[in-house]
């Protein structure tokens, strides 16, 4: 994030002596990217970070890819396959190459364990449920149609109110989800004309350090790699910190879509960027105001993006068939755009009320079982 803030209480210089009420020190911790040269944050523990019992190599789910799939558009249903357990370990992995994993989970337990990804930075796109993200940077309400973003490293929880209908879209990225340049002036400020101000971004609040000794789980994730260290002292133990770099959370609501005189491309609804692929998002809008304006988009051929659609709620203007829950992915080399009869329905229309997630990814993406599964077999044929 390109925004300082500061919770709890921190000496008035960094790298100096801060005393515990007992005289003990608290442990000062950098959490830095890209070495020392990336935004960071400073942390003050009880107990210094490294403090691990035991460590050992556990299972991690395993998805086989499906590598003989067609070259074609493709249309799955996500919500057709459930998941059982903790959201941080149990993901029906989808759609992968070697910068991004994207996945759904429909959790039915929330965990005492604790979750860190070592190697990627995670988005989260809660599509039905809420609950609390909790980390060693505070605690956060996550609410229906909220983007958490958890940076790579970073300690947390997710606990949901009520199990009994979650649905979470998942993204692993190797590089960060960054607020795209365009919106941002060179010291990081949020331009007049963004979709989003600083004002829309829920960062953590920090409750009192949690104290407790017991042995307390922590899973560490490396790729498809999981490794279970115990600790003697509750992760949770930090009496403040400052800086950048933390989890916070957007929501799809909070967007305010920027609308044109004729059709807007999707980089207008862009809503994180990173270096290997974009976030969009289409939400409720006024369409284009041209008296002869077409509103549905025309057929494009981007033939440098695997264009990957969650749709989320409302009726999606140029699809047909698609359903909550539905992905598309309309694959780089060949052209997509509306079915049959649908641009001519959109002619007139004043307005839309879709919620939809888009990732487009810069590498092509490869696919596993659980798309075959679960796959729409007739789609490539529906533009007929
Ligand atoms: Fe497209």
């Amino acid at each position: 994030m390109a925004f300082y803030h500061k919770c709890g209480e921190v000496p008035a210089k960094k790298h100096t002596v801060f005393h515990q009420p007992d005289k003990t020190l608290y442990k000062e911790e950098l959490f830095s990217s890209q070495g020392f040269s990336g935004i960071y944050s400073t942390l003050y523990h009880l107990h210094p970070p490294p403090k691990v019992k035991q460590l050992k190599e556990v299972s991690l789910r395993q998805t086989e890819l499906w590598e003989e799939a067609p070259l074609a558009y493709i249309h799955f249903f996500t919500d057709d396959q459930k998941t059982e357990g903790n959201p941080l370990l149990n993901r029906n992995l989808l759609l992968s190459n070697e910068h991004i994993a994207i996945s759904t989970s429909s959790p039915t337990e929330n965990s005492d364990d604790f979750y860190r990804n070592t190697l990627a930075h995670e988005l989260t796109f809660i599509h039905r449920g809420q609950g609390v993200c909790l980390s060693e940077f505070g605690m956060m309400p996550v609410l229906e149609g909220d983007y958490l973003i958890v940076p790579k490293g970073v300690t947390y929880q997710l606990h949901f109110s009520d199990l009994r209908d979650v649905k979470l879209l998942i993204v692993e990225s190797s590089t960060p989800f960054e607020i795209p340049m365009k919106f941002r002036n060179e010291f990081g400020q949020l331009l007049e004309h963004a979709p989003y101000s600083e004002r829309d971004f829920i960062l953590p609040q920090l409750p009192d350090p949690m104290r407790e000794k017991d042995d307390f789980i922590l899973n560490l994730k490396r790729g498809n790699r999981l490794f279970q260290y115990n600790l003697e002292h509750h992760p949770f133990d930090v009496i403040g910190w400052d800086g950048y770099l933390y989890p916070f959370t957007f929501n799809i609501k909070n967007y305010t879509p920027i609308v044109g005189m004729l059709h807007q491309p999707p980089p207008v609804h862009m809503v994180f960027s990173t270096p290997h692929f974009v976030v969009c998002n289409f939400v409720p809008r006024l369409y284009d105001f041209h008296p002869e304006a077409i509103p549905a988009p025309y057929y494009h051929s981007n033939i440098d993006s695997d264009e990957v659609l969650y749709y989320v709620s409302g009726n999606f203007m140029s699809r047909k068939g698609v359903r909550e829950g539905s992905i598309t992915l309309h694959p780089m080399g060949i052209p997509h755009g509306p079915q049959p009869g649908k641009i001519e329905e959109s002619i007139g229309k004043t307005k839309t009320d879709e919620y939809a997630v888009m990732i487009d990814t810069f590498t092509p993406l490869s696919l596993t079982r659980n798309v075959q599964k679960t796959m729409d077999s007739e789609y490539y044929r529906s533009w007929l």
